[in-house]
C-alpha cells in the first residue's frame, strides 16, 4: 500500500491535551490553539462506510505557547453516533444494512457526522458538517456538548464553510434545504449577537453547495451542475457518491445576493465548472472579485475518497470578475494548481494580498503562498510520503505571519503540526510538533488566538 494512504486508517486513540515532541524552535509570539476536523473512522462494528464523507468526525487540537506544544484529539459524539454505540451496530449511512438505514431514512432521521470543519465564534467551538446543524465541542477537553440550532434559527443544515467579513465583524453562512422546494437559507451571526436568518434563495433543483463567499455588500453563490438524486437517497441506495450526478449541460448558476436586499439577487448561468472552495471576495467598482479553486468537472469526488488525484483534472486558482448588473462573468486562471485556500482573517471580504494553499506538483503535496495581484508564488514541496492538509495563515503583530499545517508522514505513520514563516515558506518548517500517532485526514480548521 502507498505509505501516504495510511492516513486514512482509523484514529488509533483519543486523548485530551498532552505534550507533543517539538523538533526545531517554535516562534515565541505564536500562542493559541489550532483546531481541525476530519472523518476519523472508516467504519464501525466490522462494517465499512462507502465514502470518506460518511466517516465520523474527530476534532484535533494543537495548543502552542512558551515554545511548547500540546495535542488532543477526540471523536465527536453526536446523538446518531451514540445511538449506534448503544446498539452496537451501524444504523445510518450506506455502511448499515439496507432495511436498517431505510427505516431511519423514512422516519427522516440522519446521523450528524460532524466531520468537516470547526468554527470558533462568540466564545463557542463547533464541529460542522454541511448537511446538519453545528455541534458544540468543549474547547479545553474536546468533549461533545451536543447539536445546536442557535435558539431555533438554524433550520436543518449549516454549511462547513462559514465566512466572516472582517469589516462587519459578522460570520455569514448558508444551509441547504432539500425536497420539493429546494433552496439556500442565508444566515448572519454578528460578534456578540444572535445568529439570524438573512434570507432564502430558491434553487431550481436539489444540489450540493459546499462553500460560498461574501463581501461587505454581497453574498455570492456558484451553483455548479451537480444534482442530488433524492430518490436514491430516500430509497437508501448507495454508494454515497452515486447520490451526486455531474450534469454539465446545466451550466453553473452565478447568484449575487445584496446583503441589504437579500430577496432580490442577480442570477445568471455561465459555463459548467466545479469548485469546492473559495479563497475570498471583495468589491471593485461595479464588479465583485471572487477568488476560488476551479475544477473542470466533478471527478474529484472519487479522488478524495481514494486519496489519489493522479487521474483527475487538477484544480487551478482562479480570479473571477462578476458584474451582477450586466450579468458579466470573466474568470482568469492564475496558474497555480491548488485547493484549500486560506487568507489573513483581517482581510476577509476585502482585497487580500496573498492566499496560502495546498498545492500539487510532480505527484507531491506542496504548500504555497500566492499573491493574486501579480501572480507571484512561493512554493515548498513536501516529501514523497507526506500528506499535507489545508494550511492556515496566522497573523503576527508587526510581522509577516506564520503558516500552520497538520502534516502526515507516511514513513513514520505519525502526524505533526508544522509551523512555517509565511514569507519564507520555501525554506521549510521552523518547527514540527509530533503526535505519537497519526491523525486521520482533516479537511478544515481554525486558529484561536490565546
Ligand atoms: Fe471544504
Amino acid at each position: 500500500m502507498n505509505a501516504r494512504k495510511r492516513i486514512l486508517e482509523d484514529l488509533p486513540r483519543e486523548h485530551g491535551f498532552e505534550p507533543l515532541h517539538v523538533e526545531g524552535a517554535l516562534p515565541p509570539g505564536l500562542r493559541g490553539t489550532l483546531y481541525r476536523n476530519g472523518p476519523a473512522l472508516t467504519g464501525r462494528f466490522g462494517r465499512r462506510y462507502t465514502h470518506i464523507f460518511e466517516g465520523d468526525g474527530a476534532v484535533s487540537a494543537v495548543r502552542l505557547g512558551d515554545g511548547a506544544a500540546q495535542g488532543a484529539v477526540r471523536l465527536v459524539r453526536t446523538a446518531g453516533f451514540n445511538e449506534e454505540t448503544e446498539a452496537g451496530r451501524l444504523l445510518y449511512g450506506f455502511g448499515a444494512p439496507w432495511p436498517t438505514r431505510m427505516r431511519r431514512a423514512w422516519a427522516d432521521r440522519e446521523k450528524n457526522t460532524a466531520n468537516t470543519s470547526v468554527l470558533w465564534w462568540n466564545d463557542g467551538l463547533y464541529a460542522l458538517m454541511e448537511a446538519c446543524r453545528p455541534v458544540a465541542v468543549d474547547p479545553d477537553t474536546l468533549d461533545t456538548r451536543g447539536e445546536r440550532d442557535l435558539d431555533g434559527v438554524i433550520e436543518r443544515s449549516f454549511s462547513a464553510h462559514p465566512h466572516r467579513v472582517a469589516s462587519l465583524d459578522t460570520v455569514f453562512n448558508i444551509g441547504l434545504r432539500y425536497g420539493r422546494e429546494p433552496g439556500v437559507v442565508l444566515y448572519a451571526w454578528p460578534r456578540g449577537g444572535a445568529c439570524r436568518r438573512l434570507g432564502f434563495v430558491p434553487l431550481p433543483r436539489n444540489t450540493m453547495l459546499h462553500d460560498f463567499i461574501v463581501t461587505a455588500r454581497h453574498l455570492v453563490l456558484f451553483v455548479n451542475p451537480v444534482t442530488v438524486n433524492l430518490w436514491r437517497a430516500i430509497a437508501g441506495i448507495g454508494p454515497f457518491e452515486k447520490l451526486l450526478q455531474w450534469r454539465p449541460e446545466l451550466g453553473t448558476e452565478v447568484i449575487v445576493v445584496p446583503l441589504d436586499d437579500p430577496e432580490r439577487p442577480a442570477r445568471f448561468t455561465v459555463e459548467p465548472f466545479f469548485q469546492w472552495h473559495f479563497a475570498n471576495a471583495f468589491e471593485d467598482g461595479d464588479a465583485v472579485v471572487v477568488d476560488y479553486c476551479r475544477y473542470p468537472d466533478f471527478d474529484s469526488i472519487g479522488a478524495i475518497d481514494a486519496l489519489d488525484a493522479s487521474d483527475i483534472a487538477m484544480p487551478v486558482y482562479h480570479r473571477a470578475r462578476v458584474r451582477p448588473a450586466s450579468q458579466g462573468f470573466e474568470s482568469t486562471p492564475l496558474g497555480l494548481s491548488c485547493d484549500f485556500p486560506r487568507i489573513d482573517p483581517a482581510q476577509e471580504g476585502q482585497r487580500h494580498d496573498a492566499a496560502v494553499v495546498l498545492g500539487h506538483a510532480e505527484g507531491r503535496d506542496t504548500l504555497a503562498r500566492l499573491a493574486p495581484d501579480d501572480g507571484a508564488v512561493d512554493q515548498l514541496a513536501l516529501g514523497a510520503d507526506a500528506v499535507a492538509s489545508e494550511p492556515i495563515f496566522v497573523p503576527e503583530p508587526g510581522g509577516a505571519g506564520w503558516v500552520l499545517c497538520l502534516e502526515y508522514d507516511g514513513a513514520r505513520h505519525q502526524s505533526a503540526l508544522a509551523v512555517y514563516a509565511a514569507d519564507r515558506l520555501p525554506e521549510g518548517a521552523l518547527a514540527r510538533c509530533w503526535f505519537d500517532h497519526h491523525v486521520p485526514l482533516t479537511f478544515h480548521g481554525a486558529w484561536v488566538e490565546a
